[in-house]
């Protein structure tokens, strides 16, 4: 193995209950003075989210939201939200919610100052050079799930509304600012909700646990992420003001976003086309496929994940692994099958070629091919 790699963990987390009360100063530390506060509709009515908008008003920051912020957020709601900022002369975003406002403020925040189409600053290669940096309005951000772990990532999501693809931006300047963990926040989460970002945070762990990359930072960070999930997700799902649980939880999220630096895998290739096409939610998508994504990278990470499973107190090395997924899922609600979930076999032979060209994918210890992603698609649903 080549002992090389890009590695980051610059972001600064003020971390803690109650901490959302900062967050009129944690915009002044950024350079902001008149942040627009980007959230989903969902959102939009929740106390917690008219608190922010008041905190942000009695410092003298003004009192703007934007919510027309579909889950799995596309292009039209980047560019509603884009106008909104501009036309409000607004110079930075607070990020608010789960997956979907967090990256939709993060890159209504990054598009805001530029002139080329935001496809343009897909994820490949160096196309984020092709950015004016010196346009990008900064950030901050506030997770209100403990799932994506989008507050300290340098990425935003977005479909396309046409193809619906799914596709991932990315500039070093999309990094939040400053980010505020509040688990208080999420206390509010529904169960079906915890569960499901739940486990978004415990398969961005497994699989950048089990790339083959070579980032020992990120492998560490991901092996204690998976033994907070196992402690602290049934816990939170099972009593949703346990803020002990939800605080770990809000943890394993971050600390899942930093370790995929080290690679995600086919869990998040095999998710996203299901996303894009059927609008389910993504986390929950991800705990659906992982038994058998397991199954299939099996003879590469079989050693690994049995490490894993000493770590996390789980007998039996990989098999042992395998039941304690199954039984969490079962613990959690979880469907067993895409089919559950109303997606259907039609589609199949189109969302193999999507995940063919998905970049999560390229981590994956055993590599893609079309014949054994048919073949995950038609175990899955
Ligand atoms: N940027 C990244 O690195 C990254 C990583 C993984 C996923 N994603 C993206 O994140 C999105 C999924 O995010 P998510 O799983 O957090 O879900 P979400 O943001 O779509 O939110 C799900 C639902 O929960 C509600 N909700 C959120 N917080 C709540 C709270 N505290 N109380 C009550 N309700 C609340 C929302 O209103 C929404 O209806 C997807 O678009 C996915 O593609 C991004
Ligand atoms: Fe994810």
């Amino acid at each position: 193995m080549k002992l090389e790699g890009n590695w980051s963990y610059p972001t600064a987390v003020r971390f803690g209950a109650g901490r959302i009360r900062e967050l009129a100063e944690a915009c002044k530390a950024a350079g902001i003075s008149k942040p627009l506060l980007v959230t989903d509709r969902g959102l939009a009515g929740m106390d917690i989210t008219k608190n922010a908008l008041d905190i942000l008003e009695a410092a003298g920051l003004g009192r703007a939201m934007f919510s027309e912020v579909d889950p799995n957020p596309n292009d039209k709601n980047l560019e509603a939200g884009v106008k909104v900022f501009r036309d409000g002369g607004h110079d930075g975003v607070v990020a608010f919610g789960g997956g979907s406002g967090l990256d939709l403020g993060k890159l209504i925040a990054f598009m805001a100052g530029q002139t080329r189409p935001v496809w343009d600053f897909e994820d490949i290669g160096d196309w984020w050079t092709r950015a004016d940096a010196s346009k990008i309005a900064p950030n901050v951000a506030v997770p209100t799930t403990a799932g994506t772990g989008s507050e300290v990532g340098r990425a935003g999501v977005l479909t396309n509304s046409e193809t619906h693809v799914k596709k991932i931006i990315f500039h070093p300047k999309i990094l939040p600012s400053v980010v505020i963990c509040d688990p208080e926040l999420t206390v509010g989460m529904p169960k079906a909700i915890t569960a499901g970002t739940g486990m978004d945070a415990f398969a961005h762990c497994l699989e950048a646990y089990s790339s083959a990359f070579y980032h020992p930072m990120s492998q560490g960070i991901a092996l204690e992420g998976l033994r907070l999930v196992k402690e602290y997700l049934p816990r939170a799902y099972r009593d949703g003001s346990d803020l002990e649980a939800r605080a770990q939880m809000m943890s394993a999220a971050a600390m899942g976003a930093v370790a995929f630096q080290k690679g995600l895998g086919a869990i998040h290739a095999v998710s996203h086309p299901v996303g894009a096409i059927y609008n389910t939610h993504h986390g929950t998508t991800n705990a659906v496929v992982m038994p058998a994504v397991l199954k299939l990278n099996r003879p590469e990470i079989e050693e690994r994940i049995a490490a894993a499973a000493a770590y996390l107190g789980i007998a039996g090395g990989f098999d042992g692994f395998f039941d304690f997924v199954m039984q969490l899922r079962e613990e959690l609600g979880i469907p067993d099958r895409l089919g559950d979930m109303g997606v259907g076999s039609d589609r199949i032979d189109e969302m193999v070629e999507m995940a063919l060209v998905d970049p999560s994918g390229g981590g994956n210890p055993v590599k893609l091919t079309a014949a054994n992603t048919k073949a995950l698609f038609e175990a899955c649903i």
